[in-house]
């Protein structure tokens, strides 16, 4: 006699409660020694435990559209890895705030700006916002698992321990980059309100990094030097070029049949596992 197994549906992927020794032992300029390119990573991770936490109560908020066990799991372990980043970004800022950086004033200007955003703008649009963010934070992912598959990366001299983070971040974003989509397409999302979001989300998010990077830079006493500004640009738009080549990837957006499935990185994603499984700063975290 034959008999059906019904499987459950399974997330595809899970969090990983990982712990990144920045308590002490991380050189001040972690990427070879680049000042402006290390502030240009320090200031993201300036936006991730706000950011992270309103994307979280985002897709919350939207759970009663969420129809099927795959994508209820999905939205679960969603917010599990965007919990611990958010808390290792935490360690992180507490980190650099020791190094001497205005951590709090910054954290708090992102605070400030999306307590504005909640207040004002309908809860399906602070959704989309959350979409248009995610893509961000997968094209960046895919540009630093990409390059980490080669030997010359913007990782390439950093100290082990925070390109570990990097890579585990962008791992993780990549693996759950489909979720707030899904979620904001179930929540009766269109096209319209998705790309005029993410054309506002835009401008708002890298006016605010170029601000974020010049009073970051102001504490380093780079403001004003030509010489890191140049490194800067170089480092994002020459070699490696990270945001370069991220570039024609971010208008995929506005392509009214887009979803985040189409940047595929999977290649990237198996080799970054392998080293997860190998690493020595992974079995330390
Ligand atoms: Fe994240
Ligand atoms: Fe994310």
């Amino acid at each position: 006699m034959s008999g059906t197994i019904t499987e459950m549906p399974q997330a595809t992927f899970e969090p990983r409660n990982l712990q990144f020794g920045v308590d002490g032992g991380v050189p001040k300029y972690w990427v070879d020694g680049r000042k402006s390119v290390t502030t240009f990573f320090n200031n993201l991770s300036i936006f991730f435990p706000a950011g992270e936490r309103f994307f979280i109560a985002s897709v919350r908020a939207h759970q009663a559209h969420v129809k099927g066990a795959r994508l209820h799991k999905e939205v679960r372990a969603f917010c599990a890895q965007e919990g611990i980043h958010s808390r290792e970004h935490d360690r992180y800022n507490e980190m650099l705030e020791r190094q001497g950086y205005p951590v709090a004033e910054l954290e708090q200007r992102v605070e400030k700006l999306l307590a504005r955003v909640t207040r004002r703008l309908p809860k399906r649009m602070q959704l989309a916002a959350t979409a248009a963010l995610e893509h961000f934070t997968a094209l960046l992912a895919h540009a630093l698992l990409k390059e980490a598959e080669k030997d010359t990366n913007i990782f390439d001299r950093a100290h082990p321990t925070m390109a570990a983070l990097w890579k585990w971040h962008a791992a993780e974003e990549s693996e759950h980059k489909c979720v707030a989509y899904d979620v904001y397409l179930a929540a009766g999302g269109y096209y319209g309100e998705r790309v005029a979001v993410m054309a506002f989300a835009t401008i708002v998010f890298w006016a605010k990094v170029f601000e974020h990077q010049a009073y970051m830079m102001k504490s380093d006493d780079t403001l004003y030097s030509p010489s890191e500004w140049a490194k800067l640009g170089w480092g994002l738009f020459g070699n490696p070029g990270t945001l370069r080549k991220i570039l024609p990837l971010y208008f995929l957006y506005y392509k009214p049949s887009f979803h985040p499935r189409d940047l595929d990185c999977s290649a990237a994603i198996a080799q970054w596992k392998r080293e997860f499984e190998s690493s020595p700063e992974y079995q330390a975290a």
